[in-house]
């Protein structure tokens, strides 16, 4: 093997490495949907964020910090719905983190009115 082919192989393996590496941590960082979406929001928000129920709003892409407000004031009482207020009197910091994660990481495409 001359030191042309050497250089062209270990330049080849060194790029499968990469792209292998990179999918790993791609595949690492997907988020799994926590076990409270399931059992907690799905039935008026869907798994996806978008409400099922009649006056529940899309969650889909919301902004992280804004979930996160909106369901530390539900569980403090600062703001008020029956639905909300009983549903949050449940959850953890940990479950509010999580839960914002998961309905703001969703990717949402928006069109303009013509
Ligand atoms: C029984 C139906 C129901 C379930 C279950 C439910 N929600 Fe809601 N959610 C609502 C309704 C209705 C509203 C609108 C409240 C209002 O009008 O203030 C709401 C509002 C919200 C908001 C505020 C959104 C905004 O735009 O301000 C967030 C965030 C939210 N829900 C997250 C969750 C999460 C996370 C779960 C699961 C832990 C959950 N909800 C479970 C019915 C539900």
């Amino acid at each position: 093997m001359n030191n042309i082919t050497k250089k062209i192989l270990t330049t080849l393996l060194h790029i499968f490495f990469l792209g292998a590496a990179a999918q790993l941590a791609e595949a690492s960082d997907a988020l799994i949907a926590p076990d409270k979406v399931k059992t907690l929001c799905q039935n008026c928000h869907g798994m996806d964020g978008i409400a099922t129920l009649l006056g529940a709003p899309n969650l889909s892409g919301q902004k992280r910090e804004y979930l996160q407000e909106q369901l530390r004031s539900f569980r403090a009482g600062a703001r008020q719905n029956q639905q909300m207020t009983i549903i949050t009197k449940k959850l953890t910091d940990e479950d509010i983190e999580s839960l914002a994660n998961w309905y703001s990481s969703m990717r949402i495409t928006v069109q303009m009115p013509k």
